[in-house]
């Protein structure tokens, strides 16, 4: 019996051994630094509320990992809201009110049961920390949802690029998570929620230009040397002056081959080298992948389509692609207006409970968040009734392009 077990455990150990090591699915990106791969990124991965103009993503987390999506960037803000581990940081688009997707700690105990299942993923965790609040918050739901154990410390010499990891090595030590954070990082408190602008600079974002401009935008001032890079590719159009929602009917065109393509090329004229990171609105559009095959020919690889996310055949739920593609066209209909821009000049015009009721079918419905989406927990939102024309205007001109 003991040497049968013996037998069995070489046996295993044989194949381990001589299975091929894959690192974010690819052999060949096993000897790689980080910082010498291109990863597509989820704009507001959190913000995947049901039709919702505040809302960025089709599907939820689990799918997007699934799909290949391996930087997640979300906005955090201060919320009543707690987590079971008393921290209150929830993920919502602006404010809390307009679109909550919850707590982080549910957001990242979906994340860590997603890297357990997936020991040889590495992925990039970018937090857009609005309210400022302190690291060792964001490090108390680290520990309480065990991402921390998963979470890259760099050592404290760390300063080229160069010097970053091989996957091979962060996965080997299973930190396979870097997390960057926009605001209030300090090494000192938390080592491992790493200062994004001492490592990264970006490109602007909320562009209405379709070329995408690769200008350092971010940090103002900053220099792009020895810096990872990331590129703001998702398209917004104003649909009355200085309110921006994401433009949905483009996505076939800025998520599609030729554009991704155009915007990399620009961006290495500029900076000889390809950017780290692509951010993108509602990536599974179109449904084909086009994304994924893109990044994999930048990369060197070959792409398969997954078995088991959105675009290995998932379904899309009520959230469907259509559902955010005609959000503002299904409410012009209902209200009477043939186009976007009749709907926004109704938005100016009419009281959003008014625009609500007739989306709904009921002239005295006052749920706004009908409209602007509700989070997991189910918060109703409830401000409709007694939105003004001008709060309504600066509810919609501050939601949507961020
Ligand atoms: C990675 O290195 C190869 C070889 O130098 C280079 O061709 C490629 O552009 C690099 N990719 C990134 C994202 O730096
Ligand atoms: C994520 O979405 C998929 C597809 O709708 C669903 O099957 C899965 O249960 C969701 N996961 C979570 C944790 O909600
Ligand atoms: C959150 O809590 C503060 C302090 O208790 C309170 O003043 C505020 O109204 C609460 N906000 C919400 C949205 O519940
Ligand atoms: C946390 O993750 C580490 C690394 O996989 C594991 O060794 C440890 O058991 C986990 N702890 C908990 C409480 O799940
Ligand atoms: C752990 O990381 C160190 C430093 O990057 C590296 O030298 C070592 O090979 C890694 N260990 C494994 C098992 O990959
Ligand atoms: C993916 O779908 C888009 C939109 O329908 C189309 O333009 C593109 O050619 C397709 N790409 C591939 C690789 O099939
Ligand atoms: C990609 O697939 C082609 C055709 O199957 C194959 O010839 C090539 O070696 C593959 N490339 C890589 C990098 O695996
Ligand atoms: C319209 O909204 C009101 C208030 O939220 C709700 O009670 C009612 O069920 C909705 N009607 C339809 C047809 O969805």
């Amino acid at each position: 019996m003991h040497s049968f077990v013996q037998t069995i455990a070489a046996l295993a150990l044989a194949s381990v051994v001589t299975a091929q090591q894959l690192c974010n699915g690819h052999a060949s990106l096993c000897s790689r630094s980080y910082s010498n791969i291109t990863y597509l990124g989820a704009h507001n991965s959190y913000a995947a509320v049901p039709n919702s103009v505040a809302s960025n993503q089709l599907v939820n987390v689990t799918t997007q990992l699934n799909d290949g999506i391996r930087l997640l960037q979300n906005q955090a803000h201060q919320n009543n809201e707690t987590g079971s581990d008393g921290v209150g940081i929830s993920l919502c688009h602006t404010s809390c009110d307009l679109l909550d997707g919850g707590t982080i700690e549910e957001y990242l105990t979906e994340v860590v049961a997603w890297l357990e299942a997936n020991p040889d993923e590495v992925i990039t965790i970018l937090w857009v920390n609005s309210d400022n609040l302190s690291p060792s918050l964001y490090a108390t739901v680290y520990e309480s949802t065990n991402l921390s154990a998963y979470t890259y410390s760099p050592p404290t010499s760390l300063t080229t690029l160069s010097d970053l990891p091989t996957l091979s090595s962060l996965i080997g030590n299973n930190t396979r998570v870097i997390t960057f954070m926009d605001s209030n990082a300090d090494a000192s408190i938390v080592d491992y929620i790493l200062p994004e602008w001492d490592f990264v600079f970006e490109t602007a974002y909320d562009s209405t230009d379709a070329t995408f401009p690769c200008d350092l935008d971010r940090p103002s001032g900053g220099t792009s040397d020895g810096k990872l890079y990331l590129v703001n590719h998702y398209l917004d159009t104003e649909i009355i002056s200085s309110v921006l929602i994401p433009d949905t009917a483009a996505l076939d065109t800025t998520n599609g081959y030729a554009s991704l393509q155009a915007n990399y090329e620009g961006c290495y004229a500029l900076y000889s080298r390809p950017p780290n990171f692509v951010l993108l609105d509602y990536y599974s559009i179109p449904t084909n992948g086009s994304v994924f095959s893109w990044v994999a020919e930048l990369n060197g690889v070959n792409y398969t389509a997954p078995t088991n996310g959105l675009l290995g055949g998932e379904a899309q739920s009520e959230n469907t692609a259509s559902g955010a593609l005609s959000w503002w066209n299904q409410i012009a209909t209902e209200a009477g207006e043939s186009t976007i821009s009749s709907v926004a000049a109704a938005v100016v015009t009419q009281t959003m409970s008014t625009l609500v009721g007739t989306r709904n079918g009921s002239s005295t419905s006052t749920s706004w968040g009908e409209v602007g989406g509700r989070g997991r927990s189910g918060r109703e939102l409830g401000l409709a009734g007694t939105m003004s024309l001008g709060v309504v205007g600066v509810v919609v001109g501050v939601l949507v392009g961020l």
